[in-house]
């Protein structure tokens, strides 16, 4: 069964008992900063597990993406990837049971029968063997249950809930032998989202992957086949009833919710009978292009390539752009990490982008996002080629020493791996000293910024700091009439008039200069907010702000926005201020008294405010 099939066969299989279909949320969580990507199904889905009214209803089915980078170590083993997609059912404190089982609810019962009823079922289902199925329930912390039947250590998280006989007993109902259902403590079978949030105990499904079958296994046996990923877990029934708080367990919800997870990927691999996710149909046609272009067959670096490369597709598609902070600094490291391992077996930066334009078709009618994300000029290929520059030096730097200082300001290598690549030569990066120096670094480089800007500036008093926003302005203005090529090369304003020099061939024509003024002037007219924006210097280079000296600068930049009420923007510029703080300030018109030629390429004009 193809990974479409499985798709098709959950939604409607739900939709069928009264499921309202809702699409995936973005990856990028909309309304949650305390996460950087959506981790789970239940994450948009958080304020209605809480009792919010959703407006498609109390059962709702879905494939949400998801991505989690905290097991980007574990890529290259069998089971993880730091994309998947996720099928869940959902109750949100449905009281009703449609087809009269259980009756009261929508909870435990039907959650755990339709489970059981679309993995096994033929007909509308997955048609997986009953006899590869074992099941794990939660055991119990409450005072009721016996020490003797606690396996959890008494450290970890007290839920105070009860064993859930309850699950067991409809797992037996279904035909599942009570010796395959196992007791796990609340570090394996109590699941929430983090420290805050909904949460409750859950019983997951593991699939017997082995050639002959294990058959019956004692708790032991069980522990020791996951262990070796013999058995996979493939789904997850939460009863969320729970609510956590400051990482306790503080009561029960409002309602009671059901949040169930499958992971589509390993879904394949059972179904298309192999024994890893990237044999199966999501990742097979890439992982062929992988070996036969790939000088040196390496099984890790092959899996690790097929994997950043498609999230990062899935990341650019949600709108997340390579940078040096939050999402866009974790796709950074994904993609860096997919050209080392590249590079190690012998791909170039094309056969990561022809990986990443294969994705984009694959995914074409289900996430049109992510074909249109693989464009021409993607961000993916950008950041490719930028980090193309650098790379094989810092490979050859590294290969002479490990120093992740030098590596990460010269060669752009993200700390996490230098320290990757220093572990496999078994030496370890001190972090620490790493940080301090990091630290350091940049604050010398923005007080550099700062102390170059004054030799442009003589002196700080208002007249001065009138123009230095009006050069900006005209700056704007000079590239607007005369095109993208015009830069900043050198500045000096003194409290007479400004003077600048840019970068242009020829001289400008008196018509260009006056329409250059005029656009000055309507912006002083306007009387625009004078904004400084932080942001990562990629950031601000992909956003078109304007500066010269990329390379001098941080890598978080201050950005100066002169934008009208009206929504116009009339400059953003990099810059270390001082600026007005609104254009209306500025006393008198703005005027170009010259323009003549500076040096070979380079104009010069003086100005004033008159
Ligand atoms: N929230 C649970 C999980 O992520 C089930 O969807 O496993």
């Amino acid at each position: 069964m193809t990974s479409r099939e499985i798709r098709e066969r959950f939604l409607k299989f739900f939709e069928k008992r009264g499921h309202a279909i809702v699409p995936s949320a973005s990856l990028v969580p909309e309304n949650d900063p305390s996460v950087l990507f959506t981790t789970a199904g239940m994450q948009p889905l958080v304020p209605y597990l809480l009792g919010a009214p959703h407006p498609k209803g109390k059962r709702l089915v879905n494939v949400q993406k998801c991505v989690r980078t905290g097991d980007i170590e574990e890529i290259g083993d069998n089971t993880h990837a730091t994309f998947f997609e996720m099928l869940g059912n959902w109750s949100l404190g449905d009281p009703a049971s449609p087809d009269g089982i259980g009756g009261a609810s929508y909870f435990k019962e039907d959650a755990i029968k339709w489970s059981y009823e679309f993995l096994t079922s033929k007909e509308e289902g997955l048609g997986l063997d009953p006899k590869r199925l074992y099941v794990t329930v939660f055991e119990g912390d409450d005072p009721s249950t016996p020490l003797s039947l606690r396996t959890g250590p008494s450290t970890t998280l007290r839920t105070g809930a009860p064993r859930d006989n309850e699950s067991a007993e409809i797992w037996k109902s279904l035909g599942v032998p009570a010796h395959r259902i196992y007791y796990l403590p609340a570090t394996k079978n109590w699941w929430s989202p983090g420290d805050n949030g909904p949460c409750g105990p859950d019983s997951e499904m593991f699939y017997d992957l082995t050639e002959k079958g294990l058959g019956d296994m004692t708790h032991e046996e069980y522990l020791a086949a996951d262990e070796r990923q013999d058995v996979v877990e493939i789904w997850n029934d939460v009863f969320m009833e729970y609510e956590k708080k400051d990482g306790k367990v503080i009561g029960k919800l409002s309602q009671k919710n059901v949040d169930t997870g499958a992971g589509l990927e390993r879904l394949a691999m059972v179904l298309q009978k192999k024994n890893n996710v990237f044999d199966t149909d999501l990742f097979n046609s890439i992982i062929q292009y992988i070996k036969e272009y790939s000088k040196e067959y390496k099984e890790q670096s092959v899996r690790i390539i097929a994997d950043h490369i498609r999230t990062s597709v899935f990341l650019v598609a949600d709108g997340v752009f390579p940078s040096n902070k939050e999402q866009g600094y974790i796709l950074r490291r994904l993609i860096r990490r997919a050209a080392i391992r590249a590079q190690q077996i012998g791909l170039t930066p094309s056969h990561l982008n022809a990986i990443a334009l294969m994705y984009g078709e694959q995914y074409k009618d289900i996430y049109p996002a992510v074909f249109n994300a693989t464009g021409d000029e993607n961000q993916i290929i950008i950041e490719l080629r930028k980090f193309q520059k650098t790379l094989i030096e810092g490979l050859k730097k590294f290969e002479k020493g490990t120093d992740p200082f030098i590596l990460a300001t010269t060669y752009g290598f993200p700390i996490e791996l230098t320290e990757e690549l220093a572990r496999e030569k078994g030496i370890v990066i001190d972090r620490e000293k790493f940080d301090q120096e990091m630290k350091m670094h940049q604050n010398l480089s923005r007080r550099g910024a700062g102390e170059k800007f004054k030799g442009g500036l003589a002196d700080t008093s208002e007249k001065t700091v009138m123009l230095h926003t009006c050069t900006h302005l005209m700056l704007a203005g000079l590239r607007k009439y005369l095109g993208g090529h015009v830069h900043q090369a050198g500045s000096n304003i003194t409290v007479e008039r400004t003077r600048f020099d840019f970068t242009h061939n020829e001289k400008v024509p008196r018509e260009i200069l006056d329409k250059v003024e005029a656009y000055v002037n309507e912006a002083i007219m306007k009387g625009c907010a004078v904004t400084i924006e932080q942001m990562p210097k990629a950031d601000a280079q992909a956003r078109g702000v304007e500066g010269s000296f990329w390379e001098k600068y941080p890598d978080v930049v201050n950005v100066y926005m002169v934008k009208a009420a009206d929504g116009t923007t009339y400059s953003q510029e990099l810059c270390g201020g001082p600026h007005v703080e609104n254009t209306g300030v500025i006393k008198g018109a703005f005027k170009i008294t010259k323009e003549e030629a500076s040096s070979a390429g380079v104009r010069r004009i003086k100005a004033v405010l008159e």
